[in-house]
């Protein structure tokens, strides 16, 4: 069965389902293009791509770019390699780019969407499980600079977001494992049904049991679909999604992005602002113990080699610290999440051992 998500203002629709999905939805999406532009990446099996590509009318022009795996593939140069070949090959307002991967394709089809001839529509087809519970939700965009990751983008709605689980076969371990980081963010932050899943099924979730994942991948969807749609240009409650990045930023920072996947570095971040969360009173040990052993159980690293004094520097330049204020995401329960500024600072270094 189909499930479906309405997400912003725009109400643009998320369905997530197995393989049938795109025969069913892709063809009368494009309908009214005249030319479809794929952008996908060389990890993306041949045979995803024929599969999608044939639920496309056949009167449709199709191009297919597949670019290098990879953060760096985030780029100024690609961003202007791709607008240039559009512009060769006459693409217009009336055509449409079908971004299918993980995060860095859709951040980085969904900005040059954004910037052709001011905008042009696009499709996400997400592949990593990270891309289908968070990034091709929400409508960020963007490519990343030499002075820093995903400086420079724009809020750009997809048209339509496809989600088939069955996609996720091919995907490696590790990034099964950082996507799933994610999903016990909101599970954290704003839906304790998640949670509850991930506290009773967690054998099943480390088999990848499609039905749990596909129920995993819904909720999760919803969840964001209803922080974003409240606050579409993040002037508020969309912080909360936040949970664990101050800590994981400066994680991944320490480690140069290198050796460590952003999921594995938020999984680390999330126990330690679960940590502070105690430390600070607003969240019982048995819910802390709760949280914890969620961690162990789905085998998440701990972070056992950087205490406070190590990560400050990267704490302190993450682009979230204004004025010198470190904003938090805490939990005062499981499911439930808030933002602040004012802590004790002797417990905030405490929460990193
Ligand atoms: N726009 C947003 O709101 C938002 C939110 C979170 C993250 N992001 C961005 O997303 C990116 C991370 O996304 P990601 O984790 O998907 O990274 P990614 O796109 O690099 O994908 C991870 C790896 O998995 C491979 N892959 C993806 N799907 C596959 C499949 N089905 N089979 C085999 N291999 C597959 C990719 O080729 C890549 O090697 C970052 O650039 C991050 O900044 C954006």
């Amino acid at each position: 069965m189909i499930k479906k998500v309405l997400v912003g203002d725009e109400k643009y629709k998320v369905l997530i389902g197995k393989n049938k999905i795109f025969k069913d939805y892709l063809s009368s999406a494009v309908s009214k293009n005249n030319k479809i532009f794929i952008i996908t990446d060389k990890n993306i099996p041949t045979a995803y791509i024929e599969l999608i590509k044939k639920s496309i009318p056949s009167n449709k022009v199709i191009d297919l770019l597949k670019i290098k795996p990879g953060e760096e593939s985030k780029s100024f140069t690609n961003f202007q390699m791709i607008l240039n070949k559009l512009a060769k090959k006459k693409y217009d307002r009336s055509d449409c780019i079908v971004a299918i991967g993980g995060g860095v394709v859709g951040d980085l089809s969904g900005f040059v969407a954004a910037s052709f001839m001011r905008g042009i529509d696009y499709i996400q087809i997400p592949t990593s499980l990270l891309a289908q519970v968070d990034s091709s939700v929400g409508g960020k965009t963007a490519i990343n600079i030499e002075s820093g990751k995903n400086l420079v983008g724009a809020f750009k709605n997809p048209k339509l977001v496809l989600i088939s689980s069955a996609l996720l076969k091919s995907l490696p371990e590790r990034e099964f494992k950082s996507g799933i980081a994610e999903i016990i963010k909101y599970g954290l932050i704003h839906n304790k049904k998640i949670f509850n899943i991930f506290d009773k099924q967690h054998q099943q979730i480390l088999k990848r049991n499609q039905r749990v994942i596909e129920e995993l991948i819904h909720e999760s969807v919803k969840t964001k679909a209803k922080i974003v749609t409240e606050d579409e240009r993040e002037l508020g409650i969309r912080a909360i999604l936040n949970f664990g990045h101050t800590y994981g930023h400066a994680i991944e920072a320490i480690n140069n992005y290198k050796n460590i996947l952003h999921g594995e570095a938020v999984a680390m971040g999330m126990r330690m602002a679960s940590k502070m969360s105690m430390l600070e009173g607003h969240l019982n040990e048995k819910a802390y113990k709760k949280i914890i052993n969620v961690f162990d159980a789905l085998n998440f690293p701990k972070n056992t080699s950087n205490n406070y004094s190590d990560l400050k520097k990267f704490i302190l330049s993450d682009k979230k610290v204004k004025g010198g204020n470190i904003n938090l995401i805490l939990l005062k329960g499981i499911g439930l999440s808030f933002q602040t500024q004012k802590f004790n600072f002797e417990n905030f270094k405490k929460s990193f051992s």
